[in-house]
């Protein structure tokens, strides 16, 4: 033990401090260096993911928040496979029938051709009218993300027709449509624990 202990203070004493010193600046060096890189990382987007235009953001905001599942004909049903993206948002004549009468997905090539972006961006951020359409989600878009939607789908350029007009809860719709009131409500009983 005294042995080791001896050593010990022997090898220490053989150290240079001029060594010990130089090793100090060359880890602060190192340290340093590594937090300069750190932060000019977070203030530049690496090369490896340039930033997207608006349009590609705007492409990849109809993709994740399920846009073409109701404005685009086949492309729920499909699971997202048809039809081609020239085809997309073009509105949809089947509509949703429930207590709010029948709604249709509007053809959305029509709408952004008729209105400005910031006509586009007070409507999508403010309306709140029929259902499906998921109005309280699109309220809460940031407007930076609705303009680029608005790019995105205005790049596609006008195609096909309008959808029918909105009907009344008391009237029956003259197109096919999915029935959205809910069936046989008493069943959940059977579920309750
Ligand atoms: C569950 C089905 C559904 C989904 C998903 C959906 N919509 Fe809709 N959308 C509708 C229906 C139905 C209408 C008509 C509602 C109404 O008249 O209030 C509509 C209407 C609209 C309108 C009004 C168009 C006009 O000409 O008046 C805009 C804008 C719109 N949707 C944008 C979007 C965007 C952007 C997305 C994706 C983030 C989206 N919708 C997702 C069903 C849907």
């Amino acid at each position: 033990m005294i042995h080791q202990t001896n050593s010990l203070s022997a090898k220490m004493s053989q150290r240079d401090p001029r060594k010990l010193a130089a090793g100090f600046w060359a880890t602060l060096v190192v340290l340093l260096t590594v937090v300069a890189c750190e932060q000019r990382s977070t203030e530049t987007p690496s090369a490896a993911a340039p930033a997207k235009t608006p349009e590609q953001q705007g492409k990849y905001i109809v993709l994740i928040g399920g846009c073409n599942d109701c404005h685009t004909g086949g492309y729920a049903e499909s699971n997202g496979q048809n039809p081609p993206e020239s085809e997309w948002l073009t509105g949809v004549p089947i509509g949703f029938r429930g207590p709010w009468g029948t709604s249709y997905a509007s053809n959305l090539r029509l709408t952004v051709n008729e209105m400005t972006e910031d006509e586009w961006v007070n409507i999508c951020r403010t309306r709140r009218v029929l259902p499906p359409m998921p109005w309280p989600s699109l309220n809460h878009m940031e407007e930076q993300d609705v303009r680029a939607v608005y790019r995105y789908i205005k790049s596609l350029g006008p195609k096909g027709v309008k959808t029918p007009p909105n009907v009344p809860p008391d009237q029956e719709p003259a197109t096919p449509y999915f029935d959205f009131v809910p069936q046989h409500l008493e069943r959940l009983q059977n579920l309750a624990p």
